[in-house]
């Protein structure tokens, strides 16, 4: 069947484990290759300011090579806004940055820096860049995100993730809620951070949402049984919990 519910793989961590030996291998030019053939609708990678994994020159072979959107994930900076106009990436995704973190912790706040934000997002609309903001599922962001000029939010599934219990059953409604509100709004939806074979039925059964933007999980279970074949189990599942909620049946 076709699938409503896009998947988008995020390739950073191919990265990661190539720059801890310097050199070249694993190639994450390769791996964005193999998703594609295996199933994913678009390619995320995240240059971040300090580029401990995707590197300038993986952007620009990419942006060469990949014949599926690529999403830039990318910091509200005058340097990435300047890269993301010489690329022109299919999308690119805001998100906030910390040296210090692992990962992206939290989403960014949409209400806080607004006025930052809005020449930034004005800058990668007039390029044809599709602008995304990465934040909480919490409404006042969504509204924020929408009057400084962003046409998707991707709802950060971090708490969601590692919830357990009624405390899960909350996070997944406040996914839910604020779903329903990009929506109502005009927001495309996405969402993704944390996603798991285990964790991704409820979120991809959320109807308003339309592509999971998956990585970390992806990379690591591919060490165990292969990219392709890792892939194509994540879409299956999306596929299946997404064929509940329309009524549809998948082989
Ligand atoms: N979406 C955004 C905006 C992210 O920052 C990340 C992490 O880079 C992801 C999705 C993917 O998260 P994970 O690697 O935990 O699947």
């Amino acid at each position: 069947m076709t699938s409503n519910l896009r998947l988008g793989v995020n390739i950073d961590h191919v990265a990661t484990i190539r720059n801890a030996r310097g050199g070249d291998h694993p190639d994450p030019v390769r791996a964005a290759i193999l998703a594609a053939r295996a199933g994913a609708d678009g390619i995320t990678a995240h240059l971040r300011e300090d580029r401990r994994h995707i590197s300038d020159n993986d952007i620009a072979r990419l942006r060469d090579i990949l014949e599926i959107p690529l999403n830039l994930e990318m910091a509200a900076t005058d340097e990435m806004v300047k890269i993301a106009l010489a690329h022109k990436p299919h999308a690119a995704c805001i998100v906030p940055e910390k040296r210090e973190e692992k990962t992206t912790e939290g989403g960014l706040d949409a209400v806080g820096g607004h006025n930052h934000l809005v020449p930034f997002i004005a800058a990668m609309r007039d390029a044809g860049i599709r602008v995304s903001l990465f934040v909480e599922p919490d409404r006042a962001q969504l509204d924020a995100a929408k009057t400084a000029g962003a046409q998707v939010v991707e709802l950060h599934t971090g708490a969601y993730c590692l919830a357990e219990g009624e405390a899960l059953r909350d996070e997944l409604r406040k996914i839910i809620t604020a779903a329903a509100h990009a929506d109502a709004i005009g927001l495309e939806c996405h969402a993704g951070h944390g996603l798991s074979f285990d964790t991704v039925g409820p979120i991809a059964e959320v109807p308003q949402i339309v592509e999971l933007n998956i990585g970390h999980f992806l990379i690591g279970e591919a060490i165990f049984g292969g990219l392709e074949s890792t892939i194509t189990r994540m879409r299956s599942l999306m596929n299946n919990a997404r064929a509940q909620v329309s009524g549809e049946k998948t082989a």
